[in-house]
């Protein structure tokens, strides 16, 4: 374990006897800060922890993540209680569609399957065909007969996918402030410095960027391509900072080197609002009940799909 502080350790034992007494377990995204992935049952993307959410037995998940991901799991787990630590850890990319937002697009083009992103409301999810993410994205779109779907929101994502199938992808405009913060001049400035580094990069950043990349991914996918390279020493990451705690925690004999800033949605997480969700049960994430089967079959339909 890493060197942590007298105050650290004493949280996380606090942590650890306050899961057993309750019968929860922690799921921590990969941006979570180091500290987090002590007290964590599963560490992953938005993805593999919508699995681990029903794979694990417990009654309670602890959410270390943003607001649609512990709404994913509810919607996955409706008989365990899910909870976030933050109720403000919302995400820049979901807020840029809502449901009447995505009603317009669909009434222009009525025939078109919808698919969306996990970084979607249930509110959106519950009028759409499929979820996707980005290590299933051309699976899913490829997975429908019709030659026209609707993609919403990240439209670099979109662009990503659109340039791996022959379907037609409508767009919607969104896209994560974090992943499109970043030019193309810092990435190469980058690796002239590093000229052996790989560089991976996430779909979510624009195509002058990705362009750069030696592999584009998810974040899940970033440990999986770093294993499956021993021989390259130093990684360019391109994707939240966080990112690049959980990699190097993985792998600690490579250098891996943060392309990009941090999230304030995710970084809304701490060890002491884990505690504090533990002992008060907050903020208990639930989905209205006119929305939550169409929204659980959005994501069922993932997992149906993508199997
Ligand atoms: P992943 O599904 O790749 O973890 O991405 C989620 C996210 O919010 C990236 O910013
Ligand atoms: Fe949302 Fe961007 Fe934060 Fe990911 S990094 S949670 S897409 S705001």
């Amino acid at each position: 374990m890493k060197q942590y502080s007298k105050e650290i350790q004493q949280l996380i034992t606090e942590i650890n006897i306050l899961k057993k007494e309750k019968n929860a377990i922690i799921l921590a995204h990969n941006y979570m800060n180091p500290e987090i992935f002590e007290v964590a049952d599963s560490i992953g993307d938005s993805f593999e922890l919508c699995k681990s959410a029903q794979e694990i037995e417990c009654e309670t998940i602890v959410f270390a993540g943003v607001h649609f991901m512990a709404e994913a799991a509810k919607l996955l787990n409706p008989s365990k209680k899910v909870l976030l630590p933050s109720l403000s850890a919302g995400c820049f990319m979901a807020d840029t569609i809502n449901a009447e937002g995505l009603k317009r697009v669909k009434a222009k083009y009525p025939n078109a399957p919808v698919v969306v992103y996990m970084n979607t409301s249930a509110a959106v999810k519950a009028l759409s065909d499929a979820t996707l993410t980005s290590s299933n994205a051309v699976k899913i779109v490829e997975s429908f007969k019709e030659d026209t779907i609707i993609f919403a929101p990240d439209k670099h994502l979109c662009e990503y996918v659109q340039s791996q199938t022959k379907k037609k992808l409508i767009p919607w405009q969104g896209f994560c402030h974090v992943h499109t913060n970043i030019s193309p001049k810092f990435i190469q400035k980058q690796k002239d410095k590093y000229p052996n580094a790989h560089v991976i990069i996430h779909p979510e950043t624009p195509k002058r960027c990705t362009n750069l990349a030696d592999h584009i991914c998810g974040t899940g996918g970033m440990s999986t391509y770093i294993a499956k390279h021993p021989e390259i020493k130093t990684f360019l990451i391109g994707t939240e900072e966080g990112m690049t705690n959980k990699l190097q925690r993985d792998f600690p004999e490579r250098e891996i080197i943060s392309l990009m800033g941090s999230c304030i949605n995710m970084k809304q997480i701490s060890l002491e609002n884990i505690k504090r969700a533990l002992e008060n049960n907050t903020y208990e994430i639930n989905v209205d009940a006119d929305i939550f089967n169409d929204a659980q079959k959005c994501m069922t339909e993932m997992m149906r799909r993508s199997a």
